[in-house]
């Protein structure tokens, strides 16, 4: 029998991949904020209890304006926590798994850019969105055991609000921007994380194979290999559309973070070390640089 699976977000950068990628092998009940509002913790808990049997939830569904945020820390409270909250209760109630996403933002990015943060690093968030996110998944862990809780890690693909796709305004405006260099992390491009999410999904699904006796519920990082500023970001990205147009666009200019206020502050250091997902599920994601390649093939296919 097929699994049946409720997606929440499935019009946002994950979770329209997710959707993609999760129909030929499931029957997925994907929803998005034009049919239930997250925000309304009342709705979301009488539109899933009258949920028809479903065998897990995959909730990438979130409130990602990282600024407003800053403004609006009671709606990002209602979307990052208190949903979240519903929808580990609905999970626990009804004996299943349930899929959250969180960030690097949980961190304080302060450790040198030689460093690493893993699982068991205590979180310190700097901004209202970090902090939410942060409490989504301290609900998630304390209410349903069958969790899993992927951090990722600077999220970009084809759709909605994302750098990669206003570098390539930018470049097709002939504009070069300033671009922040002092912050570093890892691009991962949202199909990627689907198809890992998918492949976590089968284990779950399919029993998972190895020394485990139980499937080992608990936090992942999963972000891209290697290491990049924004600025190398968006240095690579003017470079691969120079080479596929033929133009001679300028290169962007490095800017530091003072530089460039934003109002919530960001980690300096974002990277995340991904040897869990390794070490457990045999998993490792490309280089930020391929998954990069393969994202603008796609686009200018
Ligand atoms: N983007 C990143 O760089 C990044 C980095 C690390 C972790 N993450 C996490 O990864 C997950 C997926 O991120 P993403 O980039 O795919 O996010 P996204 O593109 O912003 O998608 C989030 C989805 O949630 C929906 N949503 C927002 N408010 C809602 C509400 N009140 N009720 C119902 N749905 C609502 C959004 O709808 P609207 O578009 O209509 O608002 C959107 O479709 C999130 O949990 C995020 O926190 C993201």
């Amino acid at each position: 029998m097929r699994p049946k699976i409720f997606l929440t977000g499935k019009l946002g950068q994950v979770g329209y991949e997710l959707f993609q990628m999760l129909s030929p092998l499931a029957d997925v009940w994907a929803v998005d904020i034009q049919d239930v509002d997250f925000s309304d913790a009342l709705e979301l808990e009488h539109f899933v209890r009258n949920l028809e049997p479903i065998d897990l939830i995959v909730h990438p569904a979130a409130f990602t304006a990282v600024d407003l945020a800053e403004e609006q820390p009671d709606l990002a409270r209602a979307v990052n926590t208190i949903a979240s909250q519903v929808l580990a209760e609905e999970a626990a109630q009804r004996n299943i798994p349930i899929i959250y996403y969180s960030t690097d933002y949980v961190f304080d990015g302060r450790r040198s850019f030689d460093s690493f943060y893993t699982e068991n690093d205590p979180t310190s968030p700097l901004s209202v969105y970090g902090l939410t996110k942060c409490d989504g998944e301290t609900v998630i862990r304390s209410i349903c055991k069958k969790h899993c809780i992927l951090r990722l890690c600077w999220v970009y693909g084809l759709r909605g609000n994302n750098f990669f796709r206003t570098m390539l305004r930018l470049y097709h405006q002939g504009k070069t921007p300033n671009v922040v260099y002092d912050q570093i992390g890892a691009p991962t491009w949202s199909r990627i994380i689907a198809v890992t999410t998918t492949i976590i999904i089968l284990k779950i699904f399919n029993g998972f194979c190895s020394e485990h006796s139980e499937f080992p519920w608990g936090t992942y990082h999963l972000s891209a290999g290697g290491a990049a500023s924004w600025h190398d970001f968006a240095t690579e990205i003017f470079v691969a559309m120079n080479q596929q147009t033929g133009q001679n666009m300028e290169l962007p200019h490095p800017v530091s973070s003072a530089e460039y206020p934003v109002k919530a502050t960001r980690p300096q250091n974002s990277q995340l070390d991904n040897s869990l997902l390794y070490t457990t599920f045999g998993l490792k994601l490309p280089d930020w640089k391929t998954q990069l390649a393969w994202c603008l093939e796609v686009v200018n296919s």
